[in-house]
């Protein structure tokens, strides 16, 4: 019986899923993305050519892939369409190998307007969303008023969308807001509403699945499956650091809801993360540097958002946070990300317990908070070397070093943004 593979940001968010998903595809018939919607940035780059993909499988790039858009992504179908013509414009149709979820849910602009209006009420202890409308739309899938994609086709489908929209003006009227453009990026809501049909209509073109009899044919045809995990562990719903987290299970077991596979089906998990850590938007972030080496960070690593172009904020390698979302996710296989960064630093520090209420532990607590952890530190040597192709020796020495604190092989280094910038171990 053919498994499904995983994988998974293990920090928060930006580890380079999408370069590793686009250079591993070569491997996989499918790649599905099983939750989070366009708040997702994944860049791929070769031949000097970038793209950065929102609420598409990374796997598009690669001729033949399928691609499925699973049941717990939500869908913004004018950011999907934007996505989709960009594609096309540079060469990729993908009218063959584009799969849409009918279970799906729908991001409506409402959504959008009240994630805006959400965060502004919060004042100083807002989320820094990436304000495309996530918390909202996971909020009436559980609440059992979403619509969904499959919804599209039916008659009643422009009725049930005013009812929505309709109670989601009450809810931002009672936050004290008219809908006015600045809850949508500064765009006028009727013109956002137009276009937001324009995408529902464009969308009819493309195959719409009952996407867990899909890919579980598939496994059972011998297709080789892929699932992208989008944002990282430590902005999961239950285990991230609430409320500062998205709204969805980001972790291995949304896979099995948000594709609907069994468990027992699943085959390796990899889980990436950054040879040190990043992090946008508010809440905690226990080995954030604010001095001189976090720019540096910054500066070498590009840590610019791609959905928002937020500066990302910079920090040493977080080991007792790193071992948690493998254990969370049961990860098989570790991949280590932007080494490259790093390689003219006379030394790097990892992150090994905390100092929690004047204890140390390597546990994360349950009121995770800057203030109060204080990271105990490991000094290494850097390795003061370009990577290219081999993995230099003072670099092993720190590969080792997390493998022996986390207890899972590092496979995979990564030495640059480019496809073939990868060595295996
Ligand atoms: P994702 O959301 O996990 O797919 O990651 P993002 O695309 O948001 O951010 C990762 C950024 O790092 C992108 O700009 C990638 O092109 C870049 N990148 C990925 N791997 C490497 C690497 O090994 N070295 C360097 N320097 N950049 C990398
Ligand atoms: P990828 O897939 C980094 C963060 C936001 C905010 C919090 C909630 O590219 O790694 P949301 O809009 O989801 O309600 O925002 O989560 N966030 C991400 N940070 N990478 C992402 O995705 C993110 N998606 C959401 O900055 O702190
Ligand atoms: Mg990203």
């Amino acid at each position: 019986m053919n498994k499904l593979d995983i994988l998974l940001g293990l920090q928060w968010g930006d580890e380079g899923k999408g370069k590793v998903v686009d250079a591993l595809t070569p491997d996989y018939d499918i790649v599905c993305r099983f939750q989070g919607g366009p708040n997702a940035g994944h860049t791929i780059e070769f031949e000097g050519k970038k793209f950065v993909l929102h609420n598409i499988p990374s796997g598009v790039l690669t001729p033949g892939c399928v691609n499925l858009i699973g049941n717990g992504v939500i869908i913004d179908p004018h950011i999907l369409k934007g996505e989709i013509e960009g594609l096309r414009e540079a060469g990729f149709d993908l009218r063959q190998t584009l799969m849409i979820a009918n279970r799906a849910h729908l991001i409506l602009p409402t959504h959008r307007a009240l994630d805006a209006a959400n965060e502004k009420t919060l004042g100083k202890m807002k989320v820094g969303t990436t304000l495309k409308g996530i918390g909202p739309t996971y909020t009436d899938k559980t609440a059992r008023k979403g619509l969904r994609v499959g919804d599209i086709q039916m008659d009643d489908f422009r009725e049930k969308y005013d009812h929505l929209k309709q109670a989601h003006l009450q809810q931002i009227a009672a936050l004290g807001f008219e809908m006015q453009g600045f809850l949508l990026d500064g765009l006028d809501f009727d013109a956002y509403e137009k276009l937001w049909f324009e995408g529902i209509e464009y969308l009819k073109q493309y195959q719409f699945v009952d996407g867990e009899y899909f890919i579980n044919m598939a496994l059972d045809d011998g297709k080789k499956v892929l699932a992208e995990g989008a944002q990282g562990s430590m902005l999961d719903v239950d285990f991230g650091s609430y409320p500062f987290v998205t709204s969805s299970n980001v972790i291995a077991a949304g896979v099995c809801s948000g594709l609907g596979i069994a468990p027992s089906r699943v085959g390796k998990v990899y889980g990436i993360f950054k040879a040190y850590c990043t992090r946008v938007g508010t809440g905690p972030f226990p080995t954030e540097l604010f001095d001189a080496t976090g720019e540096k960070l910054r500066q070498n690593g590009h840590e610019f958002g791609a959905t928002t172009g937020r500066p990302r904020r910079c920090g040493w390698l977080d080991l007792p946070a790193l071992k948690y979302a493998v254990m969370l996710s049961g990860v098989t296989d570790l991949m280590m990300m932007k080494s490259d960064v790093m390689d003219d630093f006379e030394t790097v520090k990892v992150a090994t317990a905390y100092r929690y209420n004047g204890q140390e532990t390597k546990h994360l607590p349950f009121a995770a908070c800057t203030e109060t952890m204080e990271p105990i530190y490991t000094e290494i040597a850097g390795w003061q070397q370009k990577i290219d192709g081999k993995i230099p020796q003072r670099l092993e020495y720190y590969i080792k070093f997390i493998e022996n604190y986390v207890g899972v092989p590092i496979k995979f280094v990564s030495y640059g943004p480019d496809r073939t910038q990868n060595v295996w171990r």
